[in-house]
């Protein structure tokens, strides 16, 4: 196997510096474009034509790649495959891939390029499981990426009607709520021996589904607490903040939904309501904040960004206009997506709220690793709300109500580990095939929630968790065994990962255990062959019945060979590309809403 040595995103941790584990399988997203007839159109001109042509296209697909955090793997001929979430999923790497290519054939199909030559292009996007080498795939480098779903990517892009981009069932799968397809008749490949379902990518998708159409179960302590806050505002007319934080399918976008339907006068005293969703990647980067302001104004989500940012001075003296006459509740879900100026306006709309002792409430949702979105701001109205799992009884009849009376329920419950939205996904799945008996595999909607919750820690804690997963109990000691480490340097990445739910204390078992099973799964199953029996081999476990290859671990106390590079390039220009925080050891030290409440 061969070993790599990547460095660490400049704010990870300081105590270890590179990556123990070189190689994942991940699901990945691959695309392939290509220009239709180049072997023709290169024949018919002069070379210097062909390149200045050539630097054109490369380029403009290059930028647009980079756009949408896609990396180019390799340039064969006139095509370009690049890769989506190869070293990073934010859970949206078939989305990125899908814009991404509808984005090059935009500007591109059809177009005159350098010498008025016009080009036509064919693209094809394929998701699946694959082994990635993080060291190249962070470098662009050839080989970064090996498995079916390169070869079914560039066979999608062959057979891609021109000017269209075509699609596998798992692209497809992957960003059902937010691309709409045409459905196209399924495709004869080479080398496959039935023919392959297809879609083509018609655009991004208007409406969205909302999920609301179960019972709301549980979470009476939550609702409770962010009622207690705008019960506070309107008595104490002070401006407050809440911020709801949990992982993704916890069910943060659902409480706010009901605080929302629930939302009563105080004291016979209205309270008004004002919310938007902060949809991923947005055309139109203030897009939430028109929503917001479109009952009070008449503005629409389309209006011209430029506009929207310098008018946010006069757009927030709006809402604090409606605050100073009804006691205001401006929600923004998935904040964390939302570009800097809508954060920034949140903040000062807040500030302002709070100095005009206006009866304002701000509540915004994100995961726990964006822990610093707090505004500045009395400490006791800024609160931070942790959406903790359902309890066992509550998941238990969340279950029950998806899937009936079933053995399935029991089955489950452990897996769904008391986060609605893996409930939803494993009962769709059980729906789907049954799964009688055994653990059903782990739905592809839940691994595109974990999935960003393991790749927004360093190397040393992607490791270690995947580590935990394949060990079962673990200490600093026999990680630092298991991955060539220092304990005293593991010590403190075992607390930071507890801190952020990753891992679990067990004193029964007198180490830490993978928070839950899922989580486990997901984790133990990115582990490549050789290295899931290496770990068998130092902890003397039984090894896995796999065929293992050579493998060598890079220890993880080795200082780095290089200076650290940040997560997401610098120079990325999609507007709001998360950028995602890394793991850090300092513990969060935002005032719980239970401290207050
Ligand atoms: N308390 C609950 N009772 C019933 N269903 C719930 C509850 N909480 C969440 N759900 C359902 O579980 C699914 C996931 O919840 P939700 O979308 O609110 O999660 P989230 O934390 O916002 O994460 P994401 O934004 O990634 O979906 C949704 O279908 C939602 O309706
Ligand atoms: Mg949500």
């Amino acid at each position: 196997m061969q070993v790599s040595r990547v460095t660490q995103p400049a704010s990870a941790m300081a105590a270890t510096r590179h990556w123990p584990v070189p190689e994942e399988r991940r699901t990945v997203s691959v695309l392939f474009v290509d220009i239709v007839g180049s072997t023709a159109l290169v024949d018919r001109l002069d070379p210097e034509d062909v390149r200045a042509l050539q630097q054109e296209y490369f380029g403009t697909v290059a930028a647009v790649l980079r756009r949408w955090n896609g990396v180019v793997e390799k340039y064969v001929g006139d095509a370009v495959m690049a890769l989506f979430g190869g070293v990073e999923s934010d859970g949206f790497d078939a989305y990125r891939a899908v814009r991404a290519g509808l984005e090059i054939q935009r500007v591109l199909d059809g177009r005159p390029l350098a010498g008025g030559t016009v080009v036509r292009l064919r693209v094809g996007v394929a998701t699946g499981e694959a082994v990635v080498d993080l060291a190249a795939a962070r470098d662009a480098g050839h080989g970064a990426v090996s498995g079916a779903v390169v070869t079914l990517a560039a066979r999608l892009q062959e057979h891609a009607p021109r000017g269209t981009v075509i699609v596998c069932a798992a692209t497809r799968r992957a960003t059902a709520d937010l691309i709409d397809y045409r459905d196209l008749p399924p495709a004869t490949m080479a080398g496959k021996p039935l023919p392959v379902a297809v879609w083509r990518a018609d655009g991004i998708a208007l409406t969205r589904p909302t999920g609301g159409d179960l019972p709301f179960i549980g979470r009476r302590r939550e609702l409770a607490a962010l009622r207690d806050q705008v019960v506070r505002a309107v008595r104490e007319r002070s401006a407050r903040w809440v911020s709801v934080v949990g992982p993704d399918g916890i069910g943060r976008s659902r409480l706010l939904a009901e605080l929302a339907r629930t939302v009563r006068p105080v004291d016979g005293v209205p309270v008004r309501w004002c919310g938007a969703q902060c949809p991923p990647y947005p055309d139109v980067p203030t897009a939430p904040l028109a929503a917001l302001l479109r009952d009070h104004t008449g503005i629409t989500p389309g209006d011209d960004p430029a506009d929207a940012g310098k008018a946010a001075g006069r757009w927030r003296e709006v809402l604090l206009a409606v605050a100073e006459r009804t006691p205001l509740v401006v929600a923004v879900d998935d904040v964390d997506r939302a570009a800097p100026e809508m954060l920034l306006f949140l903040h000062e709309l807040f500030a302002a709220a709070t100095a005009r002792a206006l009866p304002l409430v701000v509540v915004v949702t994100h995961p726990p690793e964006w822990g610093d979105l707090l505004p500045l701001g009395p400490t006791d109205r800024r609160h931070r709300l942790t959406v903790p799992p359902l309890g066992t009884v509550d998941t238990g009849r969340l279950l029950r109500y998806l899937l009936g009376e079933s053995a399935a329920v029991t089955r489950l419950l452990p897996l769904v580990a008391g986060n609605p939205g893996y409930a939803r996904a494993y009962a769709a799945q059980a729906g789907d095939d049954g799964h009688p008996s055994g653990e059903p595999p782990v739905p592809e909607a839940v691994r595109r929630m974990v999935a960003p919750r393991l790749d927004r820690l360093d190397g040393t804690g992607r490791a270690v968790v995947m580590a935990g997963a394949a060990l079962g109990v673990v200490t600093a000691e026999r990680l630092a065994h298991l991955l060539d480490g220092d304990p005293e340097q593991l010590r403190p990445v075992l607390r930071a990962l507890a801190e952020r739910g990753l891992l679990a204390w067990r004193s029964a078992r007198h180490g830490y255990e993978v928070a839950d099973r899922t989580l486990a799964r997901v984790a133990y199953e990115r582990l490549p062959r050789a290295l899931r029996a290496e770990f068998c081999r130092r902890s003397a476990i039984p090894v896995p019945d796999e065929t293992p290859r050579p493998v060598r671990l890079v220890g993880t106390t080795a200082p780095a060979a290089s200076a650290p590079v940040a997560a997401v390039p610098p120079g990325t220009t999609v507007r709001t590309a998360r950028a995602r925080p890394v793991m850090s050891v300092t513990p969060a030290t935002t005032p719980p809403l239970a401290a207050s409440a």
